[in-house]
């Protein structure tokens, strides 16, 4: 039997991302668990259709390897006048290898296009070793810019400026980020069902 994690207790971070892994460790510093990297955990191909599947995927794999339960995020930008893409395939989009890339394509297909609309959606699970999920989902809003604005984050953070924004999150700190955005939404919600101590399960019965 694996138990939930509690103060002190190791609770990997399955992820290979440095920019999740510091909003990860930001968001979560107050909850007192020892976050630990993944090493040299292998993570599986992310096959699903859906965030939630994708962040399952990686959330079982880190904990059935390391039997500590494991927090995995799967997130992607949902830009309105290209029908809700990229989506799930975000990290993947137009197969091209950087960040730098993906925003030069994404501009690239916004051109003349006069909707900027895009969501940022963030689902977060935290797998036991024993198969129990926790699933928490952020959403944020905003529109996408004509050109990169500010050196922070990570990914599209350069071109999206959030609702009642001025600043990209590029511009913002990791603790303003986390304030307002998808993943900050989702690992808040968290933090909320932990703050008196694991959340209870549910029993599922099957007749
Ligand atoms: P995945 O969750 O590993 O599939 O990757 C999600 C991809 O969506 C990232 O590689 C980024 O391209 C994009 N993305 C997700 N969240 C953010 C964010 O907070 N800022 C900028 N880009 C993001």
């Amino acid at each position: 039997m694996t138990s939930e994690p509690v103060a002190g207790q190791a609770v990997v971070v399955a992820t290979s991302n440095p920019g999740k892994i510091r909003e990860i460790e930001e968001a979560l510093s107050g909850l007192n668990w020892t976050l630990q990297a993944l090493g040299a955990v292998p993570l599986p191909p992310e096959t699903g259709a859906t965030y939630e599947d994708n962040a399952a995927l990686k959330a079982c794999a880190a904990a059935i390897a390391t039997h500590l339960p494991a927090l995995a995020d799967d997130s992607g930008l949902e830009v309105a006048a290209l029908g809700g893409e990229p989506g799930v395939y975000s990290a993947r989009y137009g197969n091209v290898g950087s960040d730098l890339e993906r925003n030069v394509l994404l501009l690239d297909r916004l051109k003349k296009k006069t909707d900027r609309r895009a969501t940022f959606v963030s689902v977060v699970i935290l797998a036991y070793p024993d198969g129990h999920l926790e699933t928490y989902r952020g959403e944020l809003h905003g529109t996408l810019l004509e050109g990169p604005r500010g050196e922070n984050g990570f990914g599209y953070d350069p071109l999206f400026v959030p609702d009642g924004e001025t600043r990209t999150l590029a511009e913002m700190t990791v603790a303003e980020k986390r304030a307002i955005s998808h993943r900050g939404l989702a690992l808040a919600a968290l933090m909320d069902a932990h703050r008196h101590g694991p959340p209870t399960r549910q029993t599922i019965s099957v007749e």
